[in-house]
């Protein structure tokens, strides 16, 4: 009977390591899913109403109506066949130690390919995007319209996604660690990478000390936020410099610059990062979840609903 288990285990065992080590990513990606539900939440409530509409349209039923319930799906479909190009849409990799960020420079994927990055995919689905036009009443169910030929839905989801990876300092990091992927340093007492903290270990942090272990209060005081004590600046982060409808230059731009300023200091390999860095990059975090949330609504109502584009957050 031992035996019979144990030989179970071993074949176990053996599928795993087969799989499990295949399946592992080039890097570990993304604002975990906190931090894009984040994002998205923050967004929903900053749709007007005709823009909503055009949303609807394009999410599958199974969202059920929330944006943000889909929020993580580029994540999910990354290690499928047909979606291995998408991996380098999450990140930009810039010159180690420049804290700069140049789209003609950096925006590639590993072969050089231009425009397979997190700022390029972003300019690739909202110009998708803008050739949406609401289903005719006699055709309800065609969401891939005439003019266009790509999936809307697929572009939609990419976009909420790319817009909250962009935000986050370390997803436009330096070239030689991955954006922090191979920084390996003590969380508290836990080994983990300085990518993993940005993208997780700090709002889960957050959610444990401050808002009960919940997510969703910790987004309602985001929004208090954006609503009060930001709400000068927060009119500012939806526009862009050129009246684009989406700027990710920008973003990126502020994301390397937050990373040498914040994320990558008094973080060296092996370092033990606890409550000082916690408490000191906590604000960063939570500033660039509402820029995200903030954006992707302003560029979202941007596309969808072209009345609203000298709407400001004011009014809602
Ligand atoms: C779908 O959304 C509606 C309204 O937002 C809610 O009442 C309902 O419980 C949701 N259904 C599921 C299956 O989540
Ligand atoms: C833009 O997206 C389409 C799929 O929707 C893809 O085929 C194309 O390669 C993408 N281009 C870039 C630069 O991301
Ligand atoms: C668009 O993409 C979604 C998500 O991958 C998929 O469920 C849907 O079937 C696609 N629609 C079309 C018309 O191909
Ligand atoms: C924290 O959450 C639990 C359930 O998750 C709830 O029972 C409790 O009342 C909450 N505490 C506060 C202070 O809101
Ligand atoms: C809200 O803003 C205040 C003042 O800027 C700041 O101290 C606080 O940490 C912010 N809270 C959240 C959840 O962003």
């Amino acid at each position: 009977m031992a035996s019979d288990g144990s030989g179970l285990r071993r074949v176990l065992l053996l599928v795993c390591l087969v799989l499990c080590v295949a399946t592992l990513p080039r890097r570990a990606g993304a604002w975990g899913a906190d931090g894009h539900h984040a994002a998205c939440l923050i967004a929903e409530p900053l749709l007007t109403p005709t823009t909503w509409k055009a949303v609807n349209s394009l999410l599958p039923e199974r969202a059920n109506g929330s944006l943000a319930s889909l929020c993580t799906w580029a994540d999910d479909i990354k290690w499928m066949w047909k979606y291995h190009w998408t991996a380098p849409l999450h990140y930009i990799d810039t010159p180690d130690f420049l804290c700069r960020y140049d789209y003609d420079r950096d925006c590639h994927d590993q072969h050089g390919q231009k425009g397979f990055c997190a700022s390029g995919a972003i300019n690739n689905f909202t110009s998708q995007l803008t050739n949406y036009e609401l289903p005719k009443a006699s055709r309800p169910l065609l969401t891939k319209t005439r003019a266009s030929e790509y999936n809307l839905t697929e572009a939609l989801l990419f976009l909420a996604h790319i817009v909250g990876d962009i935000h986050q300092p370390l997803h436009v990091g330096f070239t030689s660690d991955a954006g922090g992927n191979t920084i390996t340093v003590h969380w508290y007492r836990r080994k983990t990478n300085l990518h993993h903290i940005w993208d997780t270990e700090m709002i889960v942090k957050a959610e444990d000390v401050y808002y009960n272990k919940s997510l969703s209060n910790m987004v309602d005081a985001i929004i208090l936020n954006i609503t009060n004590n930001w709400i000068g600046e927060a009119q500012l982060w939806g526009e862009c410099p050129k009246g684009e409808i989406a700027c990710p230059d920008t973003y990126a731009a502020e994301s390397i610059k937050l990373a040498c300023q914040y994320a990558y200091r008094n973080a060296t390999p092996g370092s033990t990062l606890a409550d000082e860095y916690f408490l000191s990059r906590l604000p960063i975090v939570e500033t660039r979840l509402a820029q995200a949330g903030v954006r992707l609504a302003a560029i979202l109502n941007r596309l969808f609903d072209t009345k609203s584009a000298s709407q400001r957050l004011a009014s809602h």
